[in-house]
């Protein structure tokens, strides 16, 4: 059933194919992109997002701005992958899976160059890890369906916000991945899927989702969300992430704080799935985490239709900060981090190889 958001097709060369998701849910369209600067503008539009799946795509658009390329030798194909990744990573500030993952595929040009492979064994290399990027992706959001359907018992009732499901990544996704495979497991569950003001990602994607995979999803207002709380429609929260700071402090799609806000309210517990790469250990708490801040024309002219006068000021950021104090736990592919705190995030990163082993005591 799952949704192929983006693919790597033909060899070398090849191009991207990707789900042109500004047109979901009235038109299912794939388009092609063939240049660094085509792959930023999708990142830009939103035609490929979510955190996960923009670092598949930035990794994906490393190549395709080296694989027609001839170089003198290994330190100037070095400096034009370097200089790609720059042109990828200006495309969105916050989601830190596109620095994680052009990071990664820098850092295995520089090590091949070191041991002295050719220009086109470069390639090679880069080649192989875009793909290993990708695939790890999908097991992982595999294993955080595992981990976070051990939370669902049957008849549970869901809220979810934004859309962290197969579209924002390279798998199954990140917190619809325990409601496919609690699905699987043959559990019946009520998704509701907040609609996600301004870019409606809840309303056009995640309802588009839960409809494909036969899972019961109901669309509601962003502001109807404390209201189904107070009735007592709500047993969990379940969302995704950007970034998550080294002390558990969780940035998601704007509106995400508010709903962690209702959740405490209401003694719901509030969980976040999200993979290690979404973990950014050299930020130390939510405040430092870069917002994006998006066009005007999003609040007030969104698809087309003027819903505010013209000239008015608007601030329109697209993501907030969940403080770690109010995160039940975050489900990631090395377990579930009950009670998110400094420590216990260093631990998960630990066990992931994100972080080194802490010195043993004398
Ligand atoms: O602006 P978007 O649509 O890229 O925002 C996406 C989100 O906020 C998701 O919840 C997040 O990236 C997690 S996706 C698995």
């Amino acid at each position: 059933m799952h949704v192929e958001t983006l693919a790597w097709v033909g060899g070398r060369p090849g191009f991207v194919r990707l789900i042109e998701q500004t047109l979901l849910p009235r038109e299912e369209r794939e388009v092609e992109i063939r240049t660094v600067d085509e792959m930023v503008d999708a990142i830009y539009r939103l035609a490929v997002r979510g955190a996960p799946a923009i670092g598949v795509a930035a990794a994906y658009g490393l190549l395709l701005g080296l694989q027609d390329q001839e170089f003198e030798d290994g330190a100037d194909f070095l400096g034009r992958a370097r200089e790609s990744a720059a042109r990828l990573g200006s495309a969105r500030p916050t989601a830190v899976n596109l620095f994680w993952a052009l990071d990664r595929m820098v850092a295995r040009a520089e090590r091949d160059q070191a041991a002295g492979k050719t220009s086109d064994e470069l390639l090679a290399g880069l080649f192989e890890e875009a793909k290993n990027i990708h695939s790890e992706d999908a097991h992982q959001c595999r294993r955080m369906g595992e981990v976070g359907a051990d939370l669902l018992r049957d008849g549970m009732s869901l809220l979810t916000h934004c859309n962290a499901g197969a579209l924002a990544t390279g798998g199954m996704g990140t917190a619809l991945a325990p409601m496919y495979v609690a699905h699987e497991r043959g559990l019946s569950l009520k998704v509701f899927a907040d609609e996600t003001r301004p870019l409606l990602q809840g309303a056009r994607l995640t309802t588009w989702e839960l409809q494909r995979a036969g899972i019961d999803v109901t669309l509601i207002c962003d502001n109807a969300a404390a209201t189904a709380m107070q009735q007592g429609k709500i047993d969990a929260v379940f969302v995704g992430s950007d970034r998550i700071a080294r002390n558990g402090d969780v940035c998601n799609k704007i509106g995400t704080y508010g709903v962690a806000v209702l959740a405490r309210q209401h003694g719901i517990p509030f969980y976040v799935v999200a993979p290690l790469s979404t973990f950014d250990p050299d930020i130390r708490s939510g405040k430092d985490i870069p917002i994006e801040e998006r066009s005007p024309e999003e609040v007030t002219l969104g698809f087309g239709t003027r819903t505010a006068p013209e000239g008015v000021s608007v601030w329109n950021p697209a993501f907030d900060v969940t403080p770690a104090d109010m995160v039940a736990g975050i489900v990631t592919e090395v377990g579930l981090i009950e009670r998110p705190n400094l420590a216990r995030v260093e631990e998960a990163l630990r066990k992931g190889g994100r972080l080194p082993e802490a010195p043993t005591g004398t």
